[in-house]
């Protein structure tokens, strides 16, 4: 099936060089990215510990990239007034950490002003979106366990996307192990978000690397 929607390239920070942070943002803005995507993980959620509102404030200062902020974090109510002062575009929260809170978040994140995402582990089946599903811009599905970046595409998740294209009219992303080949696959299943941190930031070349995507999206879509 070919995606009705247009094709978006997200590189992720997480495996970009933080020495060399607005060097690399640079970069990956020039190449023509369509959104930069920041993963907060809280070392409770998910058993890693990255970057919080400080960073995406400071992110948010150096690029007129839309910032998309996908929270691996327990009670992430607690944090939207924050993330969304500190300049993001798109908050993704995951279902498992919100539970019964659900409704409750991804309206806090609209009060904000923020276009609102939530995100499903890999074994989170779609019927934990329930009612909630039409109320959101995008669903994140999750392609590797979250917590660490240079994992295995998984394919068994591809289904999901598939069955969720079908009831979805929303973006659909993909994040984990995406790269020119998993990443075909996730458009053809119907994703058109591709969040990409190793596939983009440990090449050799990061400006090609988007340039390749860019034109498998632009095939996909012909
Ligand atoms: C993993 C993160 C991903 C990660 C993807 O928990 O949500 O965004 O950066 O990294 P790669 O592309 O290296 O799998
Ligand atoms: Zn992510």
């Amino acid at each position: 099936m070919s995606p009705m929607l247009p094709i978006k390239i997200a590189p992720s920070l997480l495996a970009c060089d933080f020495t060399q942070l607005s060097k690399e943002i640079r970069v990956v803005e020039k190449a023509g990215s369509d959104l930069l995507h920041v993963d907060v993980m809280d070392g409770s959620f998910v058993p890693n510990i990255t970057v919080g509102p400080i960073v995406v404030k400071a992110v948010r200062g150096i690029t007129a990239l839309p910032l998309d902020v996908h929270l691996m974090i327990e009670r992430p109510w607690n944090y939207i007034d924050a993330f969304a002062k500190a300049g993001a575009h798109q908050i993704i929260v995951h279902a498992e950490a919100c539970g019964k809170r659900l409704s409750e978040t991804i309206s806090l994140i609209k009060k904000h002003g923020c276009r609102v995402g939530v995100s499903l582990r890999p074994e989170t089946p779609l019927t934990s979106l329930q009612s909630d599903l039409e109320r959101l811009d995008v669903v994140l599905l999750m392609t590797v366990n979250p917590g660490f970046g240079g994992q295995r595409f998984m394919p068994e998740v591809l289904p999901k996307i598939t069955s969720l294209r079908k009831i979805f009219e929303g973006d659909i992303a993909v994040d984990g192990g995406v790269n020119l080949v998993t990443a075909k696959k996730a458009i053809e299943a119907g994703a058109n978000i591709l969040v990409a941190g190793t596939a983009i930031f440990k090449t050799p070349d990061a400006t090609k690397s988007i340039h390749e995507f860019r034109k498998l999206a632009q095939d996909a879509i012909a």
